[in-house]
């Protein structure tokens, strides 16, 4: 290995005392490929056989927990007894890479695909004409915390070292914390401190299957979007206020979706700063973050962990692009790496054939494709 990128390399130890051998992670990446009962296929399996290798943790593609909250063809699911042998078989064949695997939770609400939900309701915090989501009863909202619960239930059973709470990218969670989309008057919406009900409702139960499993080095995370356009999207100030409520809990990790790294705050703080900074500073070492957003290259891998803004960073299109990008950094041939798609190598790259069509098509939040123009997302 060049010694340039020995810091990429470095262990971390989370609070649970669990070692995370290197500061790389894989981010979640959903592939349309999964059966569809939810259980691993033949193309997931070859997508996911060596994007794991040398990356410090591998965090799976977002996995349903509740049958009304399917929001992808081919999505996984981990709603049911049933999925418990798919899913060891999913943990089993990240974990023999040598990555710790972590399997990301996940309800779609009012972004759920109608017809993937076998005649049963979208459901949101409020009702939605724009998606045809209803909103939520009580009973129901305590239902979804319980989906949660029994879904990291399966993932320690089936042998994940972790799970990652999916509470970013305009998903369910995030519909509950944002006053956009959250407007109930009950005590699951109202003032932010009812809007953050929800999500650390669901980060309280998934906390307890860890403690009555007796599993302390089960690792758990959550994922956040920092802010929202539109007037009532979610704000810096309110992020801040979330992240200081997620620092109170017994988690390992934040991690903080975003599509460009350096993505500055658009408003409710200093927009001179970036998103990552001040969350970095807000926490003031209680949590490790997780960085996202456009780094492609080991320079970049490398010039985003020593900002000192985060302590790993995460890659989802540049391990689409190279499927062995950590072993070709630590094996020095960083002159291997590409930043973009060959539409020609359709078997090269073991992209399940949904995922592929969509890739060649080109699009913001797909990787580049050589030849064709590519204009990041600016979210
Ligand atoms: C094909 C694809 C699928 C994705 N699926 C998920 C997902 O299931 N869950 C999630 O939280 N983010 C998902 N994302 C977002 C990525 O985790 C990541 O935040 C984003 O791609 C920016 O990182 P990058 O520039 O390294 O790709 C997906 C991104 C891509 C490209």
């Amino acid at each position: 290995m060049n010694r340039q990128f020995l810091p990429l390399f470095e262990p971390y130890r989370f609070n649970n005392n669990v070692e995370i051998k290197n500061r790389l992670v894989v981010a979640p990446m959903t592939h349309f490929a999964s059966n569809p009962d939810g259980t691993l296929s033949e193309q997931e399996r070859q997508f996911l056989q060596h994007r794991a290798q040398d990356m410090g943790m591998f965090i799976t593609a977002a996995t349903l927990i509740s049958e009304n909250g399917k929001a992808f063809h081919g999505q996984p699911e981990a709603t049911k007894e049933a999925q418990l042998e798919s899913l060891s078989q999913t943990a089993e064949l990240l974990k023999k890479q040598g990555s710790k695997a972590i399997l990301q939770l996940h309800h779609g609400g009012k972004l759920a695909l109608s017809e993937l939900l076998n005649g049963k309701d979208k459901v949101a915090p409020s009702d939605d004409p724009e998606t045809g989501a209803r909103a939520l009863t009580e009973v129901e909202i305590k239902g979804i915390i319980e989906d949660f619960a029994q879904a990291t239930d399966l993932a320690i059973r089936a042998g994940f070292d972790g799970v990652e709470i999916h509470g970013a990218n305009g998903y369910l969670l995030q519909q509950f914390f944002s006053s956009q989309s959250n407007r109930r008057t009950d005590q699951w919406g109202g003032d932010l401190a009812n809007r953050l009900r929800f999500p650390l409702a669901v980060v309280d139960a998934v906390d307890a299957v860890r403690a009555k499993h007796q599993r302390p080095e089960f690792i758990i995370g959550y994922r956040l979007s920092p802010e929202e356009p539109g007037e009532n999207g979610i704000t810096m100030t309110e992020t801040l206020a979330f992240v200081e409520a997620l620092a109170q809990k017994t988690l390992q990790y934040l991690h903080i979706s975003l599509w460009d790294f350096y993505k500055k705050v658009r408003r409710g703080s200093d927009s001179e700063i970036t998103r990552l900074a001040l969350i970095h500073q807000q926490l003031n070492g209680r949590l490790p973050l997780i960085g996202v957003g456009n780094l492609f290259t080991a320079e970049q891998l490398l010039a985003a962990l020593d900002t000192g803004w985060v302590e790993f960073v995460a890659v989802g299109k540049s391990v689409m692009i190279n499927p062995t990008l950590a072993t070709l950094i630590k094996e020095g041939k960083t002159q291997e790496i590409i930043t973009a798609l060959d539409p020609e190598k359709t078997d090269h790259y073991q992209i399940p054939d949904t995922l592929w069509r969509l890739c060649v098509q080109g699009g913001a939040w797909l990787p580049p494709v050589k030849g064709k123009d590519w204009q990041p997302i600016d979210l």
